[in-house]
């Protein structure tokens, strides 16, 4: 009898979820534990010399059983999981330096561990580049109390449009980082190229790259990591030929990444 009702009323729980698609265990991560994130994967100070987040940043993907889920620092995604983001938000953004309505923002993502974190000599690989975002008034769909940062309509120019990662298999545990900086005012109306920021996507030296854009440091970031050894071969898909210039990367899926991303920037 006991079991019986158990059961139907698991029933009725699993039918009442059904509907819904966005990640229901998502909390707020304060910057706190951001920062010792960072510190605990060993990112600060191999990576990045320090972090001293003002704001929680946050990533929005689709995890493999189709929900969107928030990436919290040191989530652990399947090649799969790594496809484009579906939204970035942020919390106690009033939290950082010189924040006005009209600061745009800047994001990246990068592979710390390419080709392989035993030996990355294309360290840091950059996957995704893109600046003009701006606070939006509407929330996270997955986190209500996190507000989107999004690109006005027509005006997503990514500087490296998104690529999905797909690292080789048995190449360990690789990091991937997204980071948020505030964007100087020069580049709401000019490009990275402007400063010379060059185009190659390896061997990426983000202290070079803050002095030529002029940035202070990141005001967010955070990370996932994908475990190449745990992915049933998924990683080989894109091993590149010896020599390649671009390390364990998959162009095919890079331009479906583009498109989607795209359409996404299009609808904020
Ligand atoms: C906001 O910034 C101040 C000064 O850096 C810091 O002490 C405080 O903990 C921050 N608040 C939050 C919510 O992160
Ligand atoms: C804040 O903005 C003012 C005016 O633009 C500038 O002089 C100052 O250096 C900025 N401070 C920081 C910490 O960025
Ligand atoms: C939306 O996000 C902002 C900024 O984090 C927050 O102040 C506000 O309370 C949020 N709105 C809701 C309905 O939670
Ligand atoms: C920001 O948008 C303006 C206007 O569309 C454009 O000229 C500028 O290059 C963009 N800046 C960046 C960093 O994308
Ligand atoms: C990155 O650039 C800085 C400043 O130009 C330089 O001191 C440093 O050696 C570079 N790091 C690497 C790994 O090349």
């Amino acid at each position: 009898m006991f079991s019986c009702s158990t059961a139907s009323l698991l029933a009725l729980i699993l039918a009442a979820a059904a509907p819904s698609l966005a990640d229901d265990n998502a909390r707020s991560v304060s910057t706190l534990e951001f920062k010792n994130k960072f510190r605990e994967s060993g990112i600060v100070p191999e990576v990045i010399a320090a972090l001293d987040p003002a704001v929680s940043f946050y990533v929005t993907y689709k995890a493999a059983d189709g929900h969107s889920e928030l990436l919290v620092p040191g989530s652990s995604l399947t090649v799969g999981e790594t496809a484009q983001p579906l939204e970035f938000s942020v919390e106690n953004l009033q939290n950082a330096t010189n924040i006005t309505a009209q600061t745009r923002y800047l994001i990246y993502l990068l592979d710390a561990d390419a080709p392989a974190r035993s030996n990355p000599t294309a360290r840091n690989l950059r996957y995704f580049l893109a600046g003009n975002y701006s606070a939006a008034t509407a929330n996270s769909t997955v986190l209500s109390t996190a507000q989107r940062l999004v690109i006005p309509a027509g005006q997503a120019r990514p500087f490296t449009s998104f690529i999905q990662p797909t690292p080789t298999a048995n190449s360990g545990v690789h990091r991937f980082i997204y980071a948020l900086y505030t964007q100087p005012v020069r580049f709401s109306s000019a490009g990275f190229e402007s400063v010379g920021m060059e185009e190659a996507i390896e061997n990426w030296n983000l202290s070079r790259w803050r002095t030529q854009l002029g940035l202070g440091p990141a005001i967010g970031a955070t990370f996932f990591t994908v475990d190449t050894g745990a992915n049933n071969g998924q990683g080989t898909s894109n091993v590149p030929a010896a020599g390649s210039s671009a390390a364990g990367m998959g162009i095919p899926l890079a331009m479906a990444g583009v498109a989607a991303l795209l359409g996404f920037m299009a609808l904020a």
